[in-house]
């Protein structure tokens, strides 16, 4: 396990399941291999793969952990990079599966920055056959390159009609939580870019009890973790049952759990 960020549940997840699964896990922080300044991606990968059975990494850039892909001869998992956080929609929407029992034709909105995990939650998502609506503020999205924003919308117009689930992009949150039976939110700033935007931006996306009136009754309320309480979301909305943010913590170790297995079990 590589982290070049810091981590509760990631860490805490994968080394527990793998333990679950009878083998072990290594942890390797920022301090201890220095992916990128004491020696490249690639001589790590090589070195790695003839040591362990898969690598999980959470990086800054895609690029390293892609890197580490291609350089390693075992499986290698994203634990979250800049760009996607595969894993922790794998258990959203496994946890949104165990309240609904049902995912086909749900209506998913995110509200914040459309971040690494908004991505994965439209790439998940659109396969489920779920319709994701991300509220962000329009001045956000103006400076995004293209693989964080407009290839995403174009990936989602392509592939949405095949699975009936469509991806909307939505500046005005009162609108776009109509008819939502499952409401996310993640911090405005993600891990590395503290400081880079202005929070008054964000405001009149925050999810207090106002705002999640207006979704479906039933609707649940999901967070991937950490949260930062009176910025993305209110404490008190946090605190409703609706709220499932500690079973979708839980799920991470489920889901990932079953994506380590069908690869040993695979022989990969
Ligand atoms: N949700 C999530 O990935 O949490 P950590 O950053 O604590 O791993
Ligand atoms: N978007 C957040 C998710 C943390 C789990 C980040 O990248 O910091």
């Amino acid at each position: 396990m590589i982290f070049q960020k810091p981590s509760l549940r990631t860490r805490v997840s994968f080394q527990i399941g793998m333990a679950q699964l009878g083998g072990q896990a290594i942890y390797l922080g920022p301090e201890d291999i220095k992916l990128g300044k004491r020696e490249t991606t690639e001589d790590i990968a090589i070195v790695l793969s003839s040591y362990v059975d898969g690598i999980m990494a959470r990086t800054f850039e895609h690029k390293t952990v892609a890197d580490l892909g291609e350089f390693s001869s075992v499986p290698v998992i994203n634990g979250l990079s800049q760009w996607t956080h595969p894993c922790q929609a794998l258990a959203d929407y496994l946890t949104v599966w165990e309240k609904k029992r049902r995912l086909d034709g749900l209506k998913l909105v995110f509200f914040g920055d459309f971040n690494n995990v908004a991505r994965s939650l439209v790439f998940g998502g659109i396969k489920l056959g779920v319709s994701v609506t991300i509220a962000c503020p329009a001045e956000t999205i103006d400076d995004k390159p293209a693989e964080e924003y407009a290839d995403v919308v174009a990936w989602a117009k392509e592939e949405g009609p095949k699975y009936g689930a469509t991806l909307t992009v939505s500046h005005n949150p009162r609108e776009a939580i109509e008819g939502a039976d499952v409401v996310y939110t993640d911090v405005w700033e993600s891990m590395g870019e503290k400081g880079t935007k202005s929070k008054d931006i964000f405001r009149p996306f925050q999810l207090d009890r106002e705002l999640f009136k207006l979704a479906k009754p039933d609707a649940i309320i999901e967070h991937c973790l950490p949260a930062i309480y009176d910025e993305e979301l209110t404490y008190e909305v946090s605190r409703l049952p609706n709220a499932v943010m500690f079973d979708q913590a839980e799920n991470r170790m489920h889901a990932q759990n079953a994506v380590m297995a069908s690869f040993f079990h695979a022989g990969y």
